[in-house]
């Protein structure tokens, strides 16, 4: 096992299937209470330019069930950027304050940027249209809980490919365990040619399409996304293609009843609500599973667990 002691957690592409079978199975012995009290003594800071529920909130509760201390800002009206300081010094000031720095920012390579900068390690909450790394962890997690491995499993993506991070973040993992990927959206909003020739160069193979149903009936999990509204330049181009899906009880039929439904949150109108009380919805679990991932993956940075 490598050691993630002293690790910034920034993108996937710094990451091997053994570090996230890592983080899974660390996640595990947290989730089960066989570990606890892990990060008494060490302080994490959140630093947060975008909106955010889970993420933001699940750190902060992780670090608190595992004996830790947090703080930080939930947006940068509250911060000195604006006074018009930079992210630099914003960094540079409160690296001196934390153990580890949770950021989350607009701007892709805001993380990279401030792991570059920073004398303790930076974990990337989401930068712009990017990656979300921990996102991916807990989706990982939720996965193996579910049906036991992570190897070999069918999973189709589904909403905005382009401007979604969580799928980028998810899709070059589930290139790492062999899966069979396909990625279902609108034209408009396919994966960037980046991501596909990644997937392209680990040879998992995969397949555009634009309705879910085309990917067949022996799918494992539908990972759906919302529209991401606030990175469209063009609100016009956003409503072309707003309410462009809605999974619903007769989704999952069609699907051959038996495909977990996963989304980060939140939802817009993607997911029907009577999908809520099928056995096949994962998301509400997806979510509270943030905890034992976060509280497991500080844990490993920091060194109070190993
Ligand atoms: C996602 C994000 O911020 O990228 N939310 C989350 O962290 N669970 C997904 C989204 O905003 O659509």
């Amino acid at each position: 096992m490598g050691s993630f002691k002293g690790r910034s957690i920034i993108s996937l592409r710094d990451m091997s299937a053994s570090d996230l079978v890592q983080i899974v199975e660390t996640a595990g012995r947290v989730k089960r209470g066989e570990v606890g009290g892990f990060l008494a003594g060490r302080t994490v800071a959140v630093m947060f330019f975008e909106p955010s529920t889970r993420t933001r909130l699940s750190f902060e509760s992780a670090v608190l069930h595992s004996g830790g201390s947090i703080f930080g800002f939930a947006s940068s009206d509250s911060s000195s950027q604006s006074k018009g300081e930079s992210f630099a010094d914003t960094v540079r000031t409160v690296m001196g304050y934390c153990d580890a720095l949770v950021i989350r920012h607009p701007v892709e390579g805001a993380a990279r940027l401030a792991s570059e900068l920073s004398t303790v390690p930076v974990i990337n909450a989401g930068d712009g249209a990017n990656q979300h790394p921990t996102q991916t962890f807990l989706d990982l997690f939720t996965m193996h809980e579910a049906v036991g491995r992570l190897e070999g499993l069918h999973v189709g993506l589904l909403g905005d490919l382009r401007y979604g991070r969580t799928v980028h973040s998810l899709a070059m993992a589930m290139s790492m365990f062999g899966s069979r990927l396909t990625l279902v959206s609108p034209p408009s909003l396919r994966m960037p040619e980046q991501f596909k020739a990644e997937l392209s160069n680990s040879g998992i193979p995969f397949r555009e399409v634009q309705q879910p149903e085309e990917a067949g009936t022996d799918m494992d999990f539908l990972y759906v996304t919302r529209i991401q509204r606030e990175r469209f330049v063009d609100p016009q181009e956003y409503e072309a293609v707003a309410h462009c899906y809605r999974v619903t009880a007769e989704t999952v039929s069609n699907l051959g009843g038996k495909v977990k439904i996963m989304h980060p949150l939140p939802r817009v109108d993607e997911i029907a609500e009577e999908v809520d009380g099928l056995p096949n919805a994962l998301y509400f679990k997806q979510a509270h599973n943030g905890i034992p991932v976060r509280q497991a993956l500080l844990g490993l940075i920091t060194g109070g667990l190993d």
